[in-house]
Order: C-alpha cells, then sequence, then structure tokens
C-alpha cells in the first residue's frame, strides 16, 4: 500500500437548510462505492438525517460527539468503536446523535487551536484505507463548519435553483472561504446547484449560478418527486440508471474522481 496515500475529504456545506446537502452527501459516497472507492460518510448535523438514512440507531456505542469530546480532551481514540457500516450501500460511518447539540462548546475548549480538531481527527493514519471521507454539515456556519471546511480537500457548496434559497450565497461562499483562505477556486471549491426546475425563475437562477461561478460549477441535479421519495424510503438513486437525478449524481460522482485523478 501507498504509504502516503490520503483521503480527499470532502465537505458537503450551505448556511441554507433544505439546500440537498444529505441527498447529495449520500448519493454521491453510494456512487463512489459503485465505482468501488472506499468511502467513509461522517454527520456532523444533530438532526441525524443521514445516520437515520443509513440505518443508525442507537447502539450504545460512541458517536461523532464522543470522537470530537475524546480528541479534544486528548484522551486515545479506539477508532473502530466509532465507525459503523451499511451493508446495502457498502458505505462506513460515523452517525451523530442529537447530542452533537452541544460539540460547539466542546470546541471551544481545545487548548491546541479550535478551528482544527476535525484536521487532527482525520489525519490519523487510521483513515488512510479511505479514498474519501465526506462530511454532512448542519445548516449553520458555527465552529463545527469551520473545522470541517478547514480539514477538506473540496468544499462543496449545493445551491438550491430557485431565487430565494438562492439569495446570500455569495456573502456565504466568502464566509466559507475564510474560513480556508488557501482554497483554490474552481478546483477545492465547487457549486453543486441542486433540484433545478424547468421553470423560468428556476433556469433564471442556473444562469446566474453559471455567470457568478461558471468555473466552480458541477453538472446539475434536476428536481424530481423520486428523490423525495428516495429520501423517505432511504434508498439512493445512484443505483438506477434509469433516473435521471441517479444518473446526474453519477456525473458528479466522475468529476470529482477524475478531478481527484488529473490533480
Ligand atoms: N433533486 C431533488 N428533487 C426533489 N426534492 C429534493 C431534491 N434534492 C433534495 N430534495 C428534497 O429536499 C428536502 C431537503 O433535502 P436534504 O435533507 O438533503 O437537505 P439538507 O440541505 O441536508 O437539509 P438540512 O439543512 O435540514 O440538513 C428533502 O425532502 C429531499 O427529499
Ligand atoms: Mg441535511
Amino acid at each position: 500500500m501507498d504509504k502516503n496515500k490520503k483521503p480527499i475529504i470532502i465537505t458537503i456545506a450551505n448556511e441554507k437548510g433544505g439546500v440537498a446537502k444529505t441527498t447529495s452527501a449520500i448519493n454521491i459516497a453510494a456512487g463512489l462505492a459503485l465505482r468501488e472507492k472506499n468511502v467513509l460518510l461522517v454527520d456532523i448535523d444533530s438532526q441525524t438525517h443521514l445516520s437515520n438514512w443509513l440505518g443508525f440507531t442507537f447502539d450504545g456505542k460512541p458517536t461523532v460527539a464522543e470522537l470530537i469530546h475524546q480528541t479534544v480532551a486528548q484522551f486515545p481514540i479506539n477508532h473502530t468503536d466509532f465507525i459503523r457500516h451499511n451493508e446495502k450501500l457498502n458505505l462506513d460511518y460515523i452517525p451523530a446523535t442529537p447530542m452533537l447539540a452541544g460539540a460547539v462548546t466542546t470546541l471551544k475548549v481545545d487548548q491546541i487551536d479550535e478551528t482544527t480538531v476535525f484536521s487532527r481527527i482525520f489525519s490519523d493514519g487510521y483513515f488512510k484505507n479511505y479514498d474519501f471521507i465526506i462530511i454532512d454539515c448542519c445548516p449553520s456556519l458555527d465552529l463545527r463548519i469551520t473545522n470541517a471546511v478547514k480539514c477538506s480537500d473540496i468544499l462543496l457548496i449545493t445551491v438550491q435553483a430557485d431565487p430565494i434559497p438562492y439569495q446570500g450565497t455569495d456573502k456565504m461562499l466568502k464566509t466559507l472561504l475564510r474560513m480556508k483562505p488557501t482554497a483554490n477556486i474552481g478546483e477545492d471549491v465547487l457549486i453543486l446547484p441542486t433540484m433545478a426546475m424547468n421553470i423560468q425563475v428556476s433556469k433564471a437562477v442556473l444562469e446566474a449560478i453559471y455567470a457568478s461561478y461558471g468555473k466552480m460549477v458541477l453538472p446539475p441535479i434536476p428536481f424530481r418527486a423520486s428523490v423525495k421519495n428516495s429520501s423517505a424510503n432511504r434508498t439512493v438513486l445512484v443505483k438506477r440508471t434509469s433516473d435521471d437525478v441517479g444518473r446526474a449524481y453519477m456525473k458528479v460522482v466522475d468529476v470529482l474522481i477524475g478531478g481527484v485523478n488529473n490533480g
């Protein structure tokens, strides 16, 4: 095995709620697994939607909140305790519970640097076996997000192709970039337009996204009822070649793999 191999960490973020962060995290991760990549998903949202989607039920073992707590406390970490596996999707994941809501307070008392706790967690040699680590963020810009952005190789921002959620995207992007000033626009900061509809207002937002962020824009994901069903039934769409959302997410997966192979 290549001693220098390290996982590509992708953080999926947006301060707005309901803009398909979790839907994108799960479909991109499942798509990467279909391309035979070894993937770890990390849920840092106390709403626990990603964990629920992956079938997590409380099992008494530690979750992401304890991982943060033990790292800040500089306790030894037994990584296997934190990782669960979803057999059907062939994905490993670190689940969240509502207890994660207190993580910001824990991060704030870190004695080394409150913004690099996740960097320390994921630079451990234990994670070298993964090709990709995907972090699904909560809808905020709090210290969890600062940590996730700082430790990531790729910042993927889901932007809903709709006028109201689109408002303030530029300001939010500037805030996120301040968390990682070394980021290269178009290479490690990418915009994924989501829920694109065949109506004038949605098309206008998509045009505005291309005009503002052309170089950074991934292939858009269309709005379809199949996604609502997949969220409710906890399935993924990338496995369905007949579904255009599934095909759209696979295009994104191939861009991400291509970018990594070229980079
Ligand atoms: N392409 C799509 N077409 C139709 N509905 C979609 C699409 N993508 C996501 N949705 C729906 O939008 C809702 C919000 O999606 P999701 O939970 O992924 O957003 P989120 O950004 O993770 O939300 P939160 O900020 O609360 O974590 C869900 O009901 C989901 O099924
Ligand atoms: Mg979510």
